[in-house]
């Protein structure tokens, strides 16, 4: 599919423009301030900011092995939602891919689960166990780098012997620094925080000892050599040294280490990770490092883990963080907003250096580049909620926090593997204006915030006095902050709601999908909608006509005065069909026998489900998706849990848009 990213700010890598972007078969085909339309869907960024995908160096996605606290999977759906192209997991998995046959079951899984890319790191030493050396030869073609990440290799011998070796297969060692004779069993940093609260602590100096040994080891060998998440201000000060002197070496660090100091402690799991958050001297160091080059990628070390093991405190739960959906907004508010260091350097962390270090194409919005693409959002205030996250993983110290900017959309291969317009979204709106249209609809306008609103016939569920509706209403319109709906008066709920005065406000689930496969579309595709079901289509007949292929569209209403959108897609373009049961407009009848004098090889149906059980057996349609409009009276938005029977089973349609295909209903 050819696409046009249009609207939006560029990165280019020297600053910021207006620039459009197309795409095809995965790949960018050019940018240029405007392009040619003609053939291309248009997606609209909302000047939102397009940045290259980010990679992270420095993942944890258990599988094989822990696949209950996260997968290739979630853990690449989680990427994806964080903006991230590419990660690169560790091998503390089980098997420890040490060799080719045990790396040979994560790649499995990679091939058949991943949803960005995905370069796995090979183990050091057999079995992560810091003895004999893993077999570093049949996996360099298949990994990034080598790593015995989760425990330091302590043997000096070891490590010379893996430099050595990796410098010759032209890897580099991508190395967790810790001295286990140092650790004495702490859990936290060992500063003014851990005494104060009598807990046991982690000193610096297990960290940096070590990166100083492999340093030394680095000159001796001349290996490549990355340190994976540093945390302490000697850390940052060795390898800035090590850089002066002209080593082969970079380092990364993590967005909890950047923005959180000890002071942030509280006894609880979800600030418990290895290493651990450091003073504020520490986190003020690698704020300069980032600032002055020593720091090369700010990697999450992503570390999801059951609920269960991180229930346990500061003490008792397992060491590790989930990080994947959170780094870009917390590295946005903490650090750019307040002005301590420019986009550019946090981009630079997140796209340019880690493709740099690890060899991996892209890092650049240009013709012929992998479409590998991030849109930004600057304005998206929330609050980082661990309840929506993707990944397995909830522990995250930034739990509550406020963010102000978002993710909103990422590309994988050209491949749409995220879009935050897809979530469901709590907002509270404020009746602007209200129009009537038939004596009992309503076309009621809401201000608000509308950024989770952004697909063809989505819905609303609207709280009436404290009350969600019993329906939600699908959307009309919408627009930066303003959304239109219309809104039959039927019971006492949406009365209330029909009757409100402008200037009232109510909360809303925004964001329930309604997820039509614009791509299936043929030139012979029928919509078929009726009554409240119709606004859905309407706004999905907008998506078909500007591909191209407006589509026929038949709608079915009980009297001339409940019609409404016929001239709307008249004005689109589509050809358009109307019957009323009671033949006072159109054809008398149901819609079923527009659709029968259709030449149609396709519908898309929306309305109640007497209406959708009547198109589904119409013989001329082989295939067809159906919205449940009737089935979701059960005030789903509340709930979340609204199920349908189908041939797979009862099969939830709320969240996941409530559109099935034909073949897929059991009446
Ligand atoms: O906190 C951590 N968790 N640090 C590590 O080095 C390993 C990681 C994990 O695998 O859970």
């Amino acid at each position: 599919m050819e696409y046009l990213l249009t609207g939006g700010t560029v990165w280019t890598g020297d600053g910021f423009a207006r620039l459009e972007v197309a795409v095809a078969d995965g790949r960018i085909v050019s940018v240029a301030p405007t392009l040619d339309r003609k053939g291309r869907e248009k997606i609209e960024l909302k000047d939102r900011l397009l940045v290259p995908g980010f990679v992270d160096v420095h993942v944890h996605l258990r599988e094989p092995g822990f696949s209950y606290k996260e997968t290739i999977r979630t853990g690449t759906e989680a990427a994806a939602a964080g903006g991230y192209t590419a990660v690169m997991p560790m091998p503390n998995l089980n098997p420890v891919p040490d060799c080719l046959e045990h790396l040979r079951e994560e790649l499995a899984a990679i091939g058949r689960d991943a949803q960005v890319r995905v370069l796995p790191y090979g183990a050091i030493t057999c079995g992560e166990r810091g003895e004999a050396l893993a077999d570093l030869a049949a996996m360099a073609p298949y990994v990034a780098g080598f790593s015995d990440d989760g425990r330091g290799v302590q043997s000096d011998d070891r490590m010379r012997e893996a430099m050595r070796e990796a410098k010759r297969l032209d890897r580099p060692i991508v190395a967790h620094c810790e001295v286990n004779d140092l650790l004495r069993g702490g859990c936290i940093h060992d500063g003014v925080w851990a005494r104060d609260h009598g807990f046991p602590g982690i000193c610096s100096e297990s960290e940096w000892r070590q990166i100083e040994r492999d340093l030394r080891l680095v000159e001796e060998t001349g290996c490549r050599y990355h340190v994976c998440h540093i945390s302490t201000r000697e850390s940052v000060e060795l390898i800035r040294r090590a850089k002066a002197k002209g080593l082969p070496v970079t380092c990364e660090t993590g967005p909890h280490y950047l923005v959180l100091c000890d002071e942030d402690l509280r006894d609880e799991g979800r600030f418990k990770m290895n290493p651990p958050i450091r003073s504020r001297a520490d986190r003020d160091a690698l704020v300069a490092g980032l600032l002055d080059g020593t720091i090369d990628c700010i990697a999450t070390d992503h570390a999801p883990h059951s609920a269960e093991e991180k229930a346990k405190g500061l003490r008792g739960s397992a060491m590790g963080v989930v990080g994947l959906e959170t780094a870009f907004p917390i590295l946005y508010t903490y650090l750019v907003e307040p002005g301590l260091v420019p986009l550019e350097t946090v981009l630079d962390r997140l796209i340019v250096r880690p493709r740099r270090i690890f060899g991996l194409p892209g890092g650049r919005i240009a013709p012929g580049e992998p479409a590998d693409l991030t849109v930004l959002n600057l304005r998206s205030p929330h609050t980082v909620d661990p309840e929506t996250f993707r990944s397995k993983g909830r522990a995250t110290p930034f739990a509550g926090m406020h963010v102000s900017a978002s993710v909103d959309k990422t590309f994988c291969a050209g491949e749409l593997v995220w879009d935050r317009d897809e979530r469901v979204a709590e907002v509270s709106m404020t009746l602007l204006a209200k129009r009537p249209l038939t004596a009992d609809v309503w076309e009621l306008t809401f201000a608000g915030d509308t950024s989770a609103i952004a697909r063809p016939g989505q819905f609303v569920n609207i709280a009436v006095e404290g009350c969600f509706l019993r329906r939600p209403i699908s959307v009309c319109a919408w627009c930066d902050g303003q959304l239109t709906l219309i809104c039959r008066a039927q019971g006492a709920g949406t009365r209330a709601l029909c009757d409100a005065a402008p200037g009232t406000a109510f909360d809303m689930l925004v964001g329930l999908g309604n997820g039509y496969d614009v791509a299936k579309a043929t030139e012979k595709t029928v919509l078929v909608g009726g009554g409240v079901g119709v606004p859905p289509l309407y706004a999905l007949a907008e998506a078909l006509c500007r591909r191209g292929a407006p589509p026929t569209v038949a709608l079915g209403f009980n009297t001339a005065a409940d019609c409404f959108y016929e001239e709307e897609f008249q004005a689109l373009g589509c050809r358009v069909l109307v019957s009323t049961v009671d033949g006072s407009r159109g054809e008398k009848g149901f819609v079923t026998a527009l659709v029968e004098k259709t030449d149609c090889d396709y519908a898309f149906c929306c309305g109640p489900e007497p209406m959708l059980q009547a198109v589904y057996n119409l013989p001329q349609l082989q295939g067809g998706q159906f919205s449940f409009e009737e089935r979701m009276g059960c005030g789903f938005g509340a709930c979340m849990g609204c199920t349908c029977r189908t041939k797979y089973g009862s099969k939830r349609i709320c969240k996941d848009g409530p559109v099935l295909e034909k073949e897929e209903i059991v009446w």
